[in-house]
């Protein structure tokens, strides 16, 4: 696990004002058998450190395209994208996966936890990977952050959909993200779990001094966030900070 003095030495390089993420005219193209599609078309944007974005817009305009490029998942067709200071484009597969292991945690709709391990193995796996030995001690904190301590030897078919959200959040936590990126973590659950998801995650996110990025339909979780980004066709349409976006979103 990375040490807390690393990551001062690192931030150290970066100058405070530097944004933790920066893409500038990002384009992605996908090819399918139906031909190629231009998913992204120019996004520029800039997201400081430790604020909250919130990535909204309709059904095919490019928020998960838009994430999945963020973390590296998917590798923009042009443009530059910046992750704590290192250009990832020329990155290869491994670096960008060992990236993304230091400093990014992601929460998917659907969970994605591994059905044969329990809670506290899937929250430690990622640690076991990088070789750390106070994995499982470390899941287990992170099981009791997230309200589950008496689920821990629990398989996710025996969980709620709430506490499968809870137990992904956990694992996405376990190596000290910089950045949380979410892509409609309430997707799958009612209402009211789906507010407790949220309201877990800002709070984690406040606690950690992370930087948070949520992909959301719902305009009242957006407007937690500290800025709201609107995607349409591929493209950033509006950018503002809550209070505008507030009324944006109202009007
Ligand atoms: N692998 C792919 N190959 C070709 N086209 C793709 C691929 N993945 C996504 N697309 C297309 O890219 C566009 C953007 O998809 P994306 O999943 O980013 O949208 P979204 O805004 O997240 O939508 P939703 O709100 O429904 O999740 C869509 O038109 C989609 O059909
Ligand atoms: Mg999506």
């Amino acid at each position: 696990m990375r040490s807390v003095q690393a990551r001062h030495d690192n931030a150290r390089h970066l100058s405070l004002s530097e944004p933790i993420i920066k893409l500038d005219n990002v384009h992605l193209s996908l090819t399918s058998r139906a031909g190629s599609v231009h998913i992204l078309r120019g996004v520029s944007l800039a997201i400081p450190r430790g604020q909250s974005a919130a990535i909204v817009g309709p059904s095919g305009s490019g928020k998960t395209s838009l994430l999945m490029t963020m973390a590296g998942l998917e590798r923009a067709t042009s443009g530059e994208i910046i992750v704590s200071g290192r250009n990832i484009g020329p990155l290869s597969e491994d670096e960008l996966a060992i990236l993304r292991g230091a400093e990014m945690g992601i929460v998917f709709q659907s969970f994605h936890l591994v059905p044969t391990m329990t809670a506290i193995e899937n929250v430690a796996l990622p640690m076991e990977l990088a070789g750390d030995s106070k994995a499982f001690d470390t899941a287990r904190g992170l099981l009791a952050e997230v309200g589950l301590s008496a689920r821990v030897d629990h398989f996710p078919a025996e969980l709620s959909g709430g506490e499968q959200q809870r137990v992904a959040i956990a694992r996405a936590l376990s190596r000290s993200p910089e950045i949380i990126f979410a892509d409609e973590p309430t997707g799958n659950l009612d209402g009211r779990t789906g507010r407790q998801i949220i309201d877990l995650l800002f709070g984690l996110r406040e606690r950690r001094k992370a930087t948070l990025v949520i992909v959301t339909h719902d305009n009242k979780l957006a407007a937690m966030a500290d800025r709201v980004i609107r995607m349409a066709d591929g493209s950033v349409v509006s950018d503002e900070s809550t209070n505008t976006a507030m009324h944006a979103v109202s009007s």
